[in-house]
């Protein structure tokens, strides 16, 4: 119980303690029982809900879903497997991960109407406004929207998984001019996006184990990050009742936004400058540190992690691994390590604790692949659906959740009158 001293006053508020024994202080009876409410701008110390999915002690660099570290699924699971155990909560046995992957084959296919969507589309369109658009889109092709507690959630999370893949690969060939290729039954989730991206009518793109496994692992270790912008918004939208698909694509938008997901993009941007510019990244970081330069060193810090983000872990070691295996020397991560090299030595960085985030070297991988810079964040969306789709399930099986609607302090104008415009000054 924590006591909380207003005007004279005393008041007594609940604690809350989570399964890892995170605290909080329960408030929800304050603005009733006070008058008051609380205001923490940027939401830095407010917790919006109580969840089962993820857990995260950004102090010690911690990151598990359900339970299970990211170090080890990253290593033993793969990215279908993972988006099972975050929406249903538990690891799948072998029949429910077969029955899972079917009913994603059975789902890939967009209607063929949607075709004519992606035509309405300029070709210099960023892929994640298509992204966004044909989501909610895809809505409108299924015969129910869900409705609390739906048996047509499981087809409905599968449908929105499988095509979100399907969708990213059709915008990325719709902005190339190219034509669309079909998805191929018989290949796996990530093969399946890199066959609908790459392959041309007349040739089958060549599958490298080695890069179907390291983009499945960065979908893997984007699946989730409990209460982030993009997930954060999608239980907003939640909250109201919306549809999945609804839901869904409010969170690619949120993701879109460069201090979020779509900071991968920003980081290679950041990398092909400081090349091009020929800056050994020393110059870069001086300006990183100068709030009047307006820059900041994309892929570095984090709002949880105060110390190395493990997805970053991860994803270095997988990027040197795939960049040997490829016997591709790209530049751009020599650049990345020696401005990680000088950021980790630098006082400004270290008082402030910010280190690489997951954004820092998932470009450098996903560039070997061959995917384009502007489709990065699109890959992001990709990997977070599982994450944003466990989100929505849990405000809808929630059966005393409210509307989520916080308050605000006013600070505008007092109250005033309407003038006439022929009086006004
Ligand atoms: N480069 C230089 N300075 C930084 C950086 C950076 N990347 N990040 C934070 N700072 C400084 C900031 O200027 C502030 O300094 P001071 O205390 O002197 O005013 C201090 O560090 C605290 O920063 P903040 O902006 O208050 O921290 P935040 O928790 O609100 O923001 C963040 C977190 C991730 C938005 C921020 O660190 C950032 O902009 N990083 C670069 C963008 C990025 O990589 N985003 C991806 C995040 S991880 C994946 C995801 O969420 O999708």
């Amino acid at each position: 119980m924590a006591r909380l001293e207003l005007n004279g006053k005393q008041y007594e508020l609940p604690e809350v303690v989570g399964s890892e024994g995170e605290r909080a202080v329960d408030i929800s009876a304050l603005r009733n029982n006070t008058g008051y409410i609380t205001l923490d701008e940027g939401y830095g110390n407010t917790g919006s809900c109580q969840s089962t999915v993820t857990f995260i002690d950004g102090e010690n660099g911690i990151l598990r879903y359900r339970g299970i570290p990211i170090e080890e699924l990253a290593e033993k699971s793969t990215f279908v497997e993972t988006a099972y155990l975050l929406i249903w909560g538990k690891l799948p046995t072998l029949q429910e991960l077969e029955d899972f992957s079917q009913l994603l084959t059975k789902n890939e296919m967009l209607h063929e109407d949607m075709k004519y969507h992606f035509e309405g589309f300029p070709t210099h369109a960023h892929p994640m406004a298509i992204l966004s658009a044909m989501i909610n889109a895809a809505g409108c092709f299924v015969p129910k929207l869900l409705a609390p507690g739906d048996e047509l959630f499981v087809i409905q999370a599968a449908r929105l998984i499988s095509q979100v893949r399907t969708i990213a690969a059709f915008s990325y060939r719709k902005s190339l001019g190219l034509p669309i290729i079909y998805p191929k039954p018989a290949y796996k989730y990530t093969a399946n996006l890199l066959h609908m991206m790459f392959s041309e009518p007349y040739q089958d793109y060549e599958l490298l184990p080695e890069v179907v496994q390291a983009l499945d692992m960065i979908f893997l270790l984007h699946a989730d990050h409990e209460q982030n912008c993009s997930t954060s918004t999608v239980r907003m939208v939640a909250s109201s009742r919306a549809n999945l698909f609804a839901c869904a694509s409010a969170g690619v938008c949120a993701l879109w936004g460069p201090l979020h997901g779509g900071a991968n993009q920003a980081v290679l941007e950041m990398l092909e400058k400081i090349h091009q510019s020929g800056d050994n990244g020393s110059k870069f970081i001086e300006q990183a540190k100068d709030k009047r330069s307006g820059k900041r060193l994309m892929g570095f810090g984090h709002r949880v992690y105060k110390n190395y983000d493990p997805r970053a872990k991860i994803i270095k070691k997988k990027c040197d691994q795939l960049l040997d295996a490829m016997h591709w020397n790209d530049p751009l991560l020599d650049i990345a390590k020696r401005l990680e090299e000088a950021a980790l030595n630098d006082p400004y960085f270290l008082e402030r604790k910010l280190y690489p985030n997951v954004d820092f070297y998932s470009g450098i991988i996903m560039r070997a692949i061959g995917i384009p810079i502007n489709m990065f964040t699109v890959m992001f969306s990709i990997g977070r659906m599982p994450g944003w789709i466990s989100n929505y399930k849990e405000i809808l099986d929630n059966k005393e959740g409210r509307i989520y609607r916080p308050r605000q302090i006013y600070q505008g104008p007092v109250e005033n009158r309407y003038v006439p415009i022929r009086e006004r000054q």
